[in-house]
């Protein structure tokens, strides 16, 4: 099979500015038709992000014998089959580049009562996954994998006992998975984490009727739940406005309104950290849906001064980082980074993706192991590897306005699994591209 290798060429001097709205949350849709799936009745998602991630995992739960329609843009419409509803399903199940369906999916598997073996594209097969697995088995479950990667091979008839579980890290994937156990389990499930992770997942099944007691660092839940449907309203992603937020900064005209993002605390350090480096961004609070709030998101262009970034706001900016380290670029001085240790282990070795990517766009990167120093500067033209990475590539295509000539970003197609429409909504922005294939 020839494998798609687009590319972007960007051109210089793009201006920012504009009313835009972007697509719908790709963490909230993946739990809505997980839950969804699994609850009592039927759940109508609206504003569901139809990206190649969050469309594997309803082709996977299609596969589990969950009842999906899609009756129009942006709506899925959730037929629960109840916790004890799903069976397995005829093949494999094929996750494609996205590891939250991979792992969030493992823990709901690992207490149903049929086998599953979870696949994915090249880059998800080389991901961790004993940071699931582990866990997992501590309540009882039967999960496999390949010397800790894909493909994970779960053993279903598995009665599941609740646990108390302490993360290295904290991840929302490896929290959603203990407690998509949890609520299978017998017992109590308390997960605890050393840092703050995005909460959507603890969130949403409060929407679903489950109780969920949350306390510093700790989130727990009784066992043997029943979820009840509901109506999900899915605000626009935060992370794929922080790629505007960031071109607004750095190539703006004008102010650059962003219209019905998702703001929840765990998800925004980014608009901290930027304004710590003198950005003017201001939000403009609506109502919450789902226990989500949202907000309109106004960015002013501005000059941004290198910091040196607090490690307490790096685990909840870590999917912003790629384009923070684009910002850094043409900030003025230094900008430190530490304690992302995590991207070296997303789509791509996103730290490593950076360094090689802005050297070769004549910026000056530290690499650190954990981290990043850049300093601000001139950015020139030149050819950058995105490694498949969807983030690597649009935080490239935005920096690419401020290069001095054109930067042809290769391998750009997984943009689509977070953020379909981005070129086109990139341009209508003020950014400037051509598109190759
Ligand atoms: C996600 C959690 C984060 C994030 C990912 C989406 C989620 O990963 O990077 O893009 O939806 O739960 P970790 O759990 O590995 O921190």
């Amino acid at each position: 099979m020839s494998v798609r290798r687009e590319r972007l060429v960007t051109s210089p001097g793009g201006q920012v500015a504009g009313d835009i709205r972007v697509p719908g949350d790709k963490s909230i849709s993946h739990r809505a038709a997980i839950l969804g799936a699994v609850a009592e009745g039927t759940t109508e998602i609206h504003g569901f992000l139809e990206g190649e991630d969050c469309l594997a995992t309803l082709a996977a739960l299609a596969a589990l014998g969950a009842a999906i329609e899609r009756p129009g843009p942006g709506r899925v419409r959730v037929h629960g089959a109840g916790l004890g509803g799903l069976r397995a399903s005829p093949a494999a199940l094929d996750l494609g580049n996205s590891g939250t369906s991979m792992r969030l999916l493992t823990g709901l598997l690992a207490g149903q009562g049929f086998d599953s073996i979870l696949i994915g594209d090249a880059s998800l097969m080389s991901r961790p996954m004993e940071r699931v697995a582990a866990p997992l088995r501590r309540m009882g479950a039967d999960v496999s994998t390949n010397e800790g990667r894909p493909p994970v091979a779960i053993r279903g008839g598995r009665m599941l006992h609740g646990a108390e579980h302490r993360l290295e890290v904290p991840s929302a994937q490896v929290k959603s998975a203990l407690l998509l156990a949890g609520i299978q389990a017998q017992g109590r499930t308390i997960v605890r984490e050393p840092g703050t992770s995005r909460d959507h997942t603890e969130r949403m099944l409060g929407a679903f009727g489950v109780q969920v007691a949350r306390g510093e660092g700790a989130v727990e839940l009784e066992g043997r739940a029943r979820l009840q449907a509901t109506h999900v309203d899915v605000p626009g992603d935060f992370s794929s406005a922080a790629f505007f937020i960031v071109a607004a900064l750095i190539a703006g005209r004008e102010p650059l309104w962003i219209r019905d993002v998702g703001v929840n605390p765990t998800r925004t350090a980014l608009i901290e950290i930027l304004r710590m480096m003198g950005a003017d961004i201001r939000t403009h609070v609506l109502t919450e849906s789902a226990g989500e709030p949202r907000a309109d998101i106004e960015v002013r262009p501005g000059t941004l001064r290198g910091i040196v970034v607090p490690e307490a706001l790096v685990p909840v900016a870590m999917d912003e980082l790629p384009v923070l380290f684009a910002a850094a670029a043409v900030a003025e001085g230094d900008t430190v980074v530490t304690g992302a240790g995590e991207l070296r282990v997303k789509e791509s070795d996103r730290l490593a993706a950076m360094v090689q990517g802005l050297t070769a766009l004549g910026v000056w990167v530290e690499d650190r192991p954990d981290g990043l120093r850049v300093r601000g500067g001139a950015v020139s033209g030149g050819e950058v590897a995105c490694r498949g990475d969807h983030r690597i590539a649009m935080s490239f295509a935005v920096l690419g306005a401020r290069a001095r000539a054109p930067v042809v970003i290769d391998d750009v197609q997984n943009v689509a699994t977070s953020f379909p429409g981005f070129t086109a909504l990139a341009r209508s922005a003020g950014l400037r591209f051509k598109e190759e294939a």
